[in-house]
């Protein structure tokens, strides 16, 4: 039995470390999870190497989501049951065999949802409902724009707008990444790239242009997506895979008057109202059970081939999500 453990920032193949866990013993008001899976996110490399919205209190377990068994109770915990499957509802600690946590910050889930699938629910498809809600009730029939189509982030846009009655307009760096999210219900898919937004503003003619566009990369492919926004639309940044600023050119704020601002998860979450947060992931844990929301594996590894994993992980055109699976 393992846990993995990082005791400073760096390279993340460096810096994290493999140790053995013997198991914890819940005290009061708290529960023992013995995870199942643990899912190694962009933001989980960006953690390890000191670049995320929020510095480590090292030495620590990472790991920001992850879904397991309850397999001990602490005194005076009467739920959730024993041999539940829990999601916990805080993040970094997911990379290890156990973890202790207060018997309120997990959340039961159906039974029948698949183990791999519930370890990637607390952060993507979370992150896609915020996006889809960040500028008020979206509008059924509208659409969406969204650049890094082939991230399970997308994909969970994707699968939500269509519940929500949107129409998803998607763009990807690699073409193979298409069909992918075709199979998912995207309306419009085309490469990232000037004649892919030809290819979209085209395909769009006699529509009303989307309202809402949701950017991951930055640089050129941010600006397609402010182009192809309708005037006052809203532009929504929330990721930098390719690590490179915005250019806004002005007309796009004084002719266009479009909204540009960002989406964090862990700062929109501390503004829901109390129970909102839960309710959210009990609906996404039903849509997950019932295959209507459902995320791409691209591998998994035991903890102790973390460095593989890391490797893995942080590889391009990957067809899903990298995560640890425990025995
Ligand atoms: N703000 C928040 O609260 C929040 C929450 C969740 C996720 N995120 C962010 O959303 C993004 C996607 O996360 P995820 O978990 O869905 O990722 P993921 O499934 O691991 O997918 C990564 C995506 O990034 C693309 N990509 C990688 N390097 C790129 C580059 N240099 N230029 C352009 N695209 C590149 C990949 O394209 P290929 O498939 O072609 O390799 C793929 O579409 C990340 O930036 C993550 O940090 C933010």
């Amino acid at each position: 039995m393992h846990q993995l453990r990082m005791a400073r920032c760096g390279p993340p193949a460096d810096a994290v470390e493999l140790h053995p866990q013997a198991p914890p013993i819940p005290g009061p008001g708290e529960v023992r999870l013995r995870l199942r899976a643990a899912a190694l996110n962009p933001a989980d490399l960006n953690f390890i190497e000191g670049h995320y919205g929020r510095q480590p209190d090292l030495p620590c377990v990472p790991g920001m989501e992850g879904a397991g068994i309850i397999d001990a109770l602490g005194p005076g915990v009467a739920a959730p049951a024993l041999g539940s499957l829990a999601l916990p509802l805080t993040g970094p600690g997911n990379w290890a065999t156990w973890r202790i946590l207060p018997a309120t910050a997990v959340l039961t889930l159906p039974p029948n949802l698949d183990p791999l699938q519930a370890a990637l629910l607390r952060i993507n498809p979370a992150t896609a409902w915020g996006l889809l809600h960040a500028a008020g009730p979206p509008a059924p029939g509208s659409w969406v724009a969204q650049n890094a189509a082939s991230s399970a982030a997308a994909h969970c846009v994707i699968q939500l707008a269509r519940g929500l009655q949107l129409r998803t307009v998607n763009f990807v760096r690699r073409p193979e990444s298409a069909a992918a999210c075709r199979a998912l219900g995207a309306d419009l898919t085309f490469p990232d790239d000037a004649a892919g937004l030809a290819a979209a503003r085209a395909a769009l003619a006699g529509a009303a242009p989307p309202a809402l566009a949701f950017n991951a990369v930055g640089g050129d492919s941010a600006l397609r997506l402010l182009d192809l926004l309708g005037p006052g639309g809203t532009h929504i940044t929330y990721g930098a895979m390719g690590r490179q600023a915005l250019k806004v050119p002005n007309s796009m704020l004084i002719f266009k008057g479009l909204t540009l601002r960002g989406f964090w998860l862990s700062r929109w979450q501390e503004g829901l109202a109390p129970g909102e947060a839960a309710a959210l992931y009990q609906r996404l844990a039903h849509l997950a059970a019932s295959g209507q929301l459902r995320q791409q594996i691209d591998a998994t590894y035991p903890l102790a081939e973390f460095r593989q994993a890391l490797g893995r992980a942080a590889q391009s055109g990957r067809g899903g999500k990298v995560l640890f699976a425990m025995p």
